[in-house]
Order: structure tokens, then C-alpha cells, then sequence
């Protein structure tokens, strides 16, 4: 591995403090940002306890203003990051009826506003040098669209579609533009999200879910490999060609996952 500089959104918990320990453990200095102050700085002391290096950074990403000047601090006191991976996420499975406005909202600005605010504050440095790694964690959700998590699939949605254009977007210029798509994995997100759980459908067959680590391991090869898509469990990448060419048969089997998924939950 070679990046020296590894900002991580959302490393106090699940996927994003499985990365940035990943990044701690190859020898990269980790910028760590989340809301929790002290699960950050106990992931940072958990890094330099492991030999790492890391600097905790507690942060409402749902602040543009914010969000800014954190970013302007980083490079004036540290530098560019090679690797940014915008993981941060929060937000409610829930019906249409059930989503509040407000929690619409805040889901698109964490993932999808964080993602672009801080990408839009990094990369003029990045492009300038000729060098960097920008990537996006989403979820299959942004290529499938189950029932019951509306609000939630247009956010994930957004990340894929800003990732995406700037694979175009920032092919000449030496960044590289890593877009992770991850089925279901073991994180506390669920509690964090409560009312999610039962509307997540059933895992398609012969999918076991992710451990946090598992996903991490992906996040870090993906984005050294300057991979344009990492899809894990691979089987999704077969479910969005079939969901392309056949919608209507897709669509249907969203349909009767998510209702086995309702049926299996508490
Ligand atoms: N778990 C899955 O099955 C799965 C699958 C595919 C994709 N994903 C996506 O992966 C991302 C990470 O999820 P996870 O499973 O690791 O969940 P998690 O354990 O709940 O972690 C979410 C992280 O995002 C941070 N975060 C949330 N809102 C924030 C805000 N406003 N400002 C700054 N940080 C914020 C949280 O920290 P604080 O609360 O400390 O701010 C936490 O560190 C999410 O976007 C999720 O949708 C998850």
C-alpha cells in the first residue's frame, strides 16, 4: 500500500473504523471524522496502540460550513490526502408514509452532500498534483430499488450517480474514482437506524453477510487497484445486469425478497 495520507468519514464505527484501523495497520497516517467524539479518539488511540498513526477530527458532516473549514485545516496543518473515502452514512428503511421530511433531507445530506463537500474541498489539490484516490461507499440499493426504503435508496442513489460522473469527469486528470457498493454487513447501523431492519429484504441465495473487516479489506484493495466498481458479495453485479435487461421480473423479486424479509424479523 501506498498512500501516506487516509481521510476516513465515518470511522467511529462499523465499516469506516474497520478501514481506517486497515490504513493504521499498512503504516498510512489516518484522518479519522464522525460525529462521537469519544468513539473517535478511541479508534485513533486504538491505531497508535497498534504502532499506527491517526488524528481524530469529530465532525457534524451534515455542516457545509463546517465540513469546509475542518478541510481547510487538514491541508494547511497536514496536507492533501491521497485517499479520501467518504463512508459516512446514516438513515431510516422506511416506507414513503413513515420518512419524515426532515429525514429525507438529512440522508441526503450525509451520505450524498458530506461526500461532495468534502471531495469538492480536496480534489483542485489532488487534480493540481496529478494524484489521488477518491472513494464512495454505497449500497446495492442504488442500483435496486426494493419497496420500503425510499428515502434511503434515492440517497445511496446520489453517492452512485456523483461517483460515477466523476470517473468521467476526472479521467484525465490522474484521480482515480472507486465506487464500492456493499450488500449486507455486520455493523451496529441497524441500531444506529432503528426501524430499518425489518425492511431490509432477505439476502439474495447463498449470500452470507460481510464482516465489517471484509468490507474494509475491499474499500482498501479496491481503491489501491484504482478499481472504477467494487461490488461485494460479487453475485449483485449479476443482479444489476439481470435488473437492467429484465425490470419487470426484477422488480417483482425485490418485491417478494422484501416481504420475506418482513416475514423473518422481529
Ligand atoms: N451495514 C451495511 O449492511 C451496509 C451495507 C452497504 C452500505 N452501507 C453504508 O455504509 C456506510 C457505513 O455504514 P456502517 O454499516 O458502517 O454503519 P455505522 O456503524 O452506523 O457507521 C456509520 C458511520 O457514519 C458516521 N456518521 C453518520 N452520520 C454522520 C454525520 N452527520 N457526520 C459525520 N459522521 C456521520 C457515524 O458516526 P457518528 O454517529 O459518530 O457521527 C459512523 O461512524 C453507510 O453509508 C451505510 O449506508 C452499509
Amino acid at each position: 500500500m501506498t498512500a501516506k495520507l487516509v481521510l476516513v468519514t465515518g470511522a467511529s464505527s462499523g465499516i469506516g473504523e474497520a478501514t481506517a484501523k486497515r490504513y493504521g495497520a499498512a503504516g498510512a497516517h489516518v484522518l479519522l471524522i464522525a460525529r462521537n467524539a469519544e468513539r473517535l479518539y478511541g479508534v485513533a488511540h486504538a491505531i497508535r496502540e497498534a504502532g499506527g498513526t491517526a488524528t481524530a477530527f469529530p465532525l457534524d458532516l451534515a455542516g457545509s460550513e463546517a465540513t469546509k473549514e475542518v478541510a481547510a485545516r487538514i491541508e494547511a496543518e497536514i496536507g492533501t490526502p491521497d485517499v479520501l473515502i467518504n463512508n459516512a452514512g446514516a438513515g431510516r428503511w422506511l416506507p414513503l408514509i413513515e420518512t419524515k421530511a426532515e429525514d429525507a433531507r438529512a440522508m441526503i445530506d450525509v451520505p450524498y452532500l458530506a461526500a461532495f463537500n468534502l471531495t469538492r474541498a480536496f480534489a483542485p489539490a489532488m487534480i493540481a498534483r496529478g494524484t489521488g484516490s477518491l472513494v464512495f461507499v454505497t449500497s446495492p440499493a442504488a442500483y435496486l430499488a426494493w419497496p420500503n426504503a425510499s428515502a434511503y435508496i434515492a440517497a445511496r442513489r446520489a453517492v452512485a450517480g456523483l461517483a460515477e460522473a466523476l470517473q468521467s469527469e476526472l479521467k484525465p486528470t490522474g484521480v482515480s474514482v472507486t465506487l464500492v457498493v456493499l450488500g449486507s454487513v455486520e455493523t451496529p447501523y441497524w441500531q444506529h437506524n432503528p426501524g430499518s431492519l425489518q425492511n431490509v429484504p432477505e439476502d439474495p441465495p447463498f449470500v452470507r453477510a460481510l464482516t465489517a473487516d471484509e468490507a474494509a479489506k475491499a474499500i482498501v484493495q479496491g481503491a489501491a487497484r484504482k478499481k472504477k466498481f467494487v461490488i461485494k458479495p460479487g453475485i449483485y453485479r449479476a443482479l444489476f445486469v439481470l435488473g437492467a435487461l429484465f425490470p419487470k421480473t426484477v422488480a417483482s423479486q425485490l418485491r417478494r425478497a422484501a416481504k420475506r424479509g418482513r416475514a423473518t424479523k422481529p
